[in-house]
């Protein structure tokens, strides 16, 4: 079995993805719903309470976060705000039209940057600061990280759904195929399942 924090490239930056999805591969609903999973009944055998979210967390530095995503988030409230005091650059075209609330302004640093090249913070952050693990979130912030080859791990939580539609974990368009070497799998006793992976020579 592969070590989760074995290196399987030159970078020092490694992207990292964590979502919960339907069987079919969607993230959210048409409409970004995500009724199908905050409704889902808890694991009476996850023993973290949290589907192993904190332990993730604990290993990330910074966090990618596509502007959608993060304008739910937020609305979701500040008492429920997951992300404690991590940092986080919200992936947007319209950087002076992020709305970040002075809750998070007081306890993150919360960066609005231009969504064009991937490879371009990526750089920017290697070369600024000694961070190890970014984690990408959002469907379409996703698949540019992917697309660019800067995804390096996948937690994937499968949920017992199939939704039909909604918004896709990975798009169509991009068809180049990825070696992904398991490195865990772990049964929930609500029908969610966990996969950990990474992406061979990326
Ligand atoms: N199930 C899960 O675990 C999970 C995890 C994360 C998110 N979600 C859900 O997924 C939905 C959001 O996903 P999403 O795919 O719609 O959005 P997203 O990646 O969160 O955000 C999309 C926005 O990010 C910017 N962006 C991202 N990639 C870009 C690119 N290549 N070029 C230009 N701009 C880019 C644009 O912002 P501007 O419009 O500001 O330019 C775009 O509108 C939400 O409903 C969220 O709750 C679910």
């Amino acid at each position: 079995m592969a070590s989760e924090t074995s290196d399987s490239t030159n970078s020092s930056l490694k992207g990292c993805v964590n979502v919960a999805l339907s069987v079919d591969g969607f993230i959210a609903g048409k409409h970004g719903d995500l009724d199908w999973l905050n409704n889902h009944p808890p694991a009476t055998d996850d023993d973290s309470g949290d589907m192993g979210f904190t332990q993730f967390l604990a290993r990330i530095d910074v966090i990618i976060m596509g502007r959608t995503t993060f304008d739910v988030v937020v609305g979701f409230g500040k008492d429920v705000w997951p992300y404690g005091e991590l940092p986080i650059l919200v992936w947007t075209s319209d950087v002076d039209n992020v709305c970040i609330p002075d809750w998070i302004r007081d306890k993150n640093g919360v960066t609005a940057w231009p969504a064009s090249s991937p490879q371009d913070l990526w750089n920017e952050l290697e070369s600024r600061e000694n961070y190890k693990k970014a984690y990408i979130d959002g469907g379409k912030t996703i698949q540019s990280f992917l697309e660019a080859g800067l995804v390096h791990e996948f937690s994937l939580t499968r949920v017992p759904i199939l939704l039909g539609e909604g918004i896709a974990l990975f798009s169509s368009k991009d068809s180049t195929r990825r070696k992904l070497i398991h490195i865990s799998t772990k049964f929930f006793d609500n029908g969610m399942v966990t996969s950990k992976y990474m992406i061979e020579d990326v």
